[in-house]
């Protein structure tokens, strides 16, 4: 026979109603229960309601908690980083969905149980880039063709109103479908499957409740971890038609989709490591635009990140030059505003200095006998592509 139990009372101001599952989110995180009969009666109690969560003891003095935002009493949303003075107009928009995981039977790379890739620090000799032998290059082509094919999918799923973390949850899938590892998710610690980026934010943007807008620029870069290689790629895209109709906004990122272009141009075997970064650096002051200097392209192989170093900007002084059998991304980052980033609270999303919009675009590339071979080049139904620069009228229209 069940105990009676007095049914749960609504935390309501002046609400006799019985309670019913819904609790108040900052409760919910102290580990204390306050449970309402509707989000309409837990809206007209917040005022007096968000008291309970002041109360502080001595511990709370002595510890003060990290400062967070008041969620948003009916979305339960928040900026994790209230107090942290952002350098443009996008916000983090948290809770991040919780961890997603990856079948046992689909191959881990070293770091997916710790966060930290201890096969890429023991590597020997920091300039030794790896030649990969024939099998070798057929598992970097194989892994480099189903990261482009994830790419294309999250990519088509881009539209005002969907969030990041709904593309982390397609590309996780996808990768899933393919028998293949989501490379960012923990490397690290990166808490998801792949790097979103907005508008000001350069690279490692995580995935979270934001939505889309109109007029956002958005970069998506996915690297799979598949029969014991990673391939890695990305593309910035367009956000409705307000974004294509900004000169400055196509600008930026058909600059950079060019810099990558004009950068695999010259690859070849005995092209210096160096050479890349003055033909991105001479495009983009062409336009107006900066090259970011703290993100380099890698080699890419058994190891997600590894020599080549592969600098974007000009007179840099990389060490080594291009044999058939190695690979490496190229992968500039170009901004309209300063070059110079800075890193949120996240210690992760890297974005520019002054909230300026920045726009990159990479490739897995492979060094053959006579240039070179683009693994994750695009498909004839690859979505995104380049946009015609705005002439002057276009950019004077409205
Ligand atoms: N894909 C990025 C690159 O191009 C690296 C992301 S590392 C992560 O090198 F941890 F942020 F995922
Ligand atoms: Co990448
Ligand atoms: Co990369």
């Amino acid at each position: 026979m069940a105990a009676a139990v007095a049914p749960r009372k609504c935390m309501g101001l002046e609400c006799e109603n019985n309670a019913g599952t819904l609790q108040c989110p900052t409760c919910l995180k102290m580990g204390t229960d306050s449970f309402f009969c509707s989000q309409d009666c837990f809206k007209r109690s917040w005022s007096e309601h968000k008291a309970v969560h002041k109360k502080s003891n001595f511990l709370t003095n002595l510890f003060p908690p990290k400062v967070v935002s008041e969620p948003d009493p009916v979305t339960g949303k928040y900026n994790p980083f209230p107090s942290y003075q952002f350098t443009g107009s996008l916000r983090p928009v948290y809770p991040l969905s919780a961890p997603r995981t990856i079948p046992s039977s689909i191959p881990h790379p070293d770091y997916a149980k710790d966060g930290f890739p201890r096969s890429e620090q023991k590597f020997v000799g920091r300039h030794n880039v790896t030649i990969l032998n024939k099998e070798e290059q057929e598992g970097m082509r194989k892994v480099c063709r189903l990261a482009r094919e994830v790419l294309d999918i999250a990519a088509r799923e881009i539209k005002p109103s969907v969030t990041t973390d709904y593309l982390d949850e397609i590309v996780h899938k996808a990768c899933i479908e393919r028998k293949s590892y989501p490379s960012p998710l923990n490397y690290m610690h990166f808490p998801k499957s792949v790097c979103t980026s907005i508008n000001e934010t350069i690279c490692h943007g995580i995935p979270d409740q934001r939505p889309l807008e109109d007029g956002d620029i958005i970069n998506i870069d996915v690297t799979l971890y598949h029969n014991g290689f990673h391939g890695d790629l990305n593309e910035t895209y367009y956000v409705g038609e307000k974004a294509l109709s900004n000169p400055d906004t196509v600008r930026v990122v058909e600059t950079s989709r060019e810099c990558l272009e004009k950068s695999i141009e010259l690859v070849k075997p005995g092209m210096l490591f160096r050479e890349p970064g003055n033909v991105i650096e001479k495009h983009a002051k062409s336009r107006n635009c900066s090259v970011v200097k703290s993100y380099c392209g890698h080699g890419i192989n058994q190891l997600f990140h590894c020599a080549p170093n592969v600098p974007h900007y000009g007179k840099n002084k990389a060490v080594g030059a291009a044999k058939p059998g190695m690979c490496f991304t190229i992968e500039p980052m170009i901004n309209l505003g300063s070059h110079r980033d800075r890193t949120w609270p996240d210690d992760w999303t890297s974005t520019t200095v002054d909230g300026s919009l920045s726009a990159q675009f990479e490739h897995t590339l492979l060094v053959t006998e006579d240039g070179v071979e683009i693994l994750t080049a695009r498909l004839p139904d690859s979505p995104g592509g380049p946009v015609p620069m705005p002439t002057a009228e276009k950019g004077s229209e409205n």
